[in-house]
Parts: C-alpha cells; structure tokens; sequence
C-alpha cells in the first residue's frame, strides 16, 4: 500500500513520510529508497517487520501446502487462477531485509512485530539512523525502551492494518490508543508517538494534550490518491462501508483491522483451518491481483481504521495542510 510518491509527499508537507518495506525483497529495498529520494530531500523512515514468520509459518510441508491448496483451491477456480507452486520462501528475512536498509541509510528506521537484536540497533546508532518502535502494551513499551529505540509508537487498536503485538497475543492486548498512550508516555524515557483513530487535527491536539510527542496516521493517508490503494478500496474508505471494520486473521493469518466483507465473514467460521502468517498471507496474496481487476472486493483486505467514516481528504498534500495550519 504504500509508495514512493505517498512517502515523499508526507515529507515533503513537513511530516515525516513513511514506507512499509515487508513485503520487499532485500534487493528491491534499496531502488525504494532511491526512488523516495528522488521526490524528496527530506527525511523519511523505512519499515519493516521484525517477526516475520509465526509458528508453523516457516516450515511447510508438501502434505501442509496441499491442505492449504484444497482450502483455496474453490476461490481460486471462482476466479480462474492457476495452483501456484510453492514458493521458495513465504516472506523474506527480516535481518537479510535490514542489512539492505542499513545500505539504504534512511534518516529513521521504523518497525513492528518485535525489538531487533541488540547489536542491530547499536548499528544504527553508530550510523545516525533512528529507531522507533511500535507497542500494543505497558510491557511491550518497556520492552522497547530498554532496549534503547529513540521513540515509541503507542498503536491502538483503533488502527487500520495489523496489530503489531509481539508479547502476548494481540486479541489479549487489545487497548484502545487514549488509554494505552498515557499509560505508555508515563512510562517510558523517549519520545512517544500516537497511533490508532487520529485523522485531523483534533485528533492530533488529543493525542499531544494526553502527552505524545507526534501522531501516526496511517488510514487518512491510505485513502488518498498518492497510495497504492487500489481504487476500489478508496472507495470503499470513503462509503458507508466503512463504518463496519473488523479484526481478522482471514487475509494473513495475523489480526489486522479491515472493512469487514465477505471474505471476514467466511473466514471467520474457519479460521481453526488457516496456516499461519505467512502462509496465509502469501496465499490470498496470490488471488488478490486477478480478484481486484475482477472488482471482487469480497474477496480482498480492505485494510482500515475505524476512523474512516470521517475522512475528507483525497490529497496527502492537502491532508497535511488540514492537519498542520
Ligand atoms: C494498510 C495499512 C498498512 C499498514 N502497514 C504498516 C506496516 O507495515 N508497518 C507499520 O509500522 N505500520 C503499518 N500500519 C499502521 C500505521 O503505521 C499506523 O500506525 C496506523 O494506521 C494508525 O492508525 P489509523 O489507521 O487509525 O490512522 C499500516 C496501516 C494501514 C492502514
């Protein structure tokens, strides 16, 4: 979802532009990058996972990814795929992904899902680039402020996309962002960033007033032109659809909140049957190219917070502009 031209237009308005770079490969990161600093002089972060794979998610079998097949295989049929052959790998390696950031030199890097090791950050002190991390808990903040990051975000579950939770299981850490970020900000010794249901100003005023240092606004920017939202999705940001978000495991095996559809619906009463993230991932990720340009969006992730019934902008310029005068 996210690109080049998002990022460096978020920079560009002064903020600081962001591009989720998990779904890279080592060897794409760096063009990114590239092509981020073509648009802009100024700095942006790149971010990764650091779990990338959740148990059982790195070893499938021949017998497992025919179980898998046969649960995919009707939808696939429905929209005239082909059975894909197993990839060499499901996701790439999340230390592998990040010696190619490293080369990238983004002024911060950003990540979920974890605390890389030790040594890894020391890396990019050494380097004068910035870390910051994402929380879902008290004990995930601490966790992160002990190991020395330079911000924190405090992501609630207000937010579009995954719960990035990587101490207890996200549907046990579910805490809504203005109760999570004072109980973050009080403490931690770093900066602290608020994300999850801000998408104007007020919401941005709230989110200082309770004591963060900035705010992460991923769903607003998601539905403007810049993104790689499909138009589809836009569209649905923007309808009355989108009053009906949900958590679900059903896209990629990990919770993530989108616009229920479908696909949520169905999951839902299988969800004993999906293989892990990122098996699950990779197979609706096969699926999702054909059924997007057969406008089945009942079959597709249609990531979203649960602010998006007001938003308003279609520009990241303007969105910017809304949110800083
Ligand atoms: C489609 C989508 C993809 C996202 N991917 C990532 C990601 O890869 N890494 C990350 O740190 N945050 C990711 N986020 C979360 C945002 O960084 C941000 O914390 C969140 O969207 C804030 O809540 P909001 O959606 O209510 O604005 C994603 C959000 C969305 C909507």
């Amino acid at each position: 979802m996210s690109t080049a031209r998002l990022t460096a237009a978020v920079s560009n308005c002064g903020g600081l532009g962001s591009f989720g770079a998990h779904q890279l490969s080592a060897e794409q990161i760096g063009p990114v990058a590239a092509e981020i600093r073509a648009l802009t002089a100024r700095p942006f972060a790149l971010n990764l996972w650091v779990s990338t794979h959740d148990k059982g998610g790195d070893q499938v079998d021949a017998a497992e990814f025919e179980r898998v097949w046969r649960l995919f295989e009707p939808w696939y049929r429905e929209l005239g795929i082909d059975k894909p052959a197993p990839p060499a790998r499901f996701h790439a390696d999340f230390e592998v992904q990040f010696e190619a950031l490293l080369a990238a030199q983004p002024a911060v890097f950003s990540f979920v899902f974890g605390v890389p090791r030790k040594p890894l950050l020391q890396e990019c002190r050494r380097r004068g680039i910035l870390t910051i991390g994402a929380a879902t808990s008290i004990a995930e903040a601490q966790a992160l402020d002990g190991a020395g990051v330079d911000a924190i975000v405090a992501s609630g579950f207000e937010a579009g996309g995954h719960r990035p939770s990587f101490l207890a299981r996200p549907e046990d850490s579910l805490m809504g962002t203005f109760a999570l970020l004072p109980l973050v900000v009080d403490r931690v010794q770093v900066p602290v960033i608020a994300a999850g249901g801000i998408a104007d100003r007020r919401g941005v005023h709230a989110a200082l007033a309770l004591g963060a240092q900035a705010a992460q606004i991923g769903t607003a920017f998601l539905a403007c032109n810049e993104s790689g939202a499909s138009d589809a999705h836009r569209q649905i940001l923007f309808s009355d659809a989108a009053q009906s978000t949900t958590l679900t495991r059903a896209f990629s095996g990990r919770l993530a909140r989108g616009v229920r559809n479908h696909w949520t619906t169905e999951m839902a009463s299988r969800i004993n049957e999906l293989p892990p993230f990122p098996v699950q991932s990779w197979f609706t990720g096969q699926m999702r190219a054909a059924a997007i340009a057969q406008g089945r969006t009942d079959l597709v992730s249609l990531w979203s917070g649960q602010i998006a019934p007001n938003l308003v902008h279609r520009s990241a310029t303007d969105l910017m502009h809304s949110l800083t005068h």
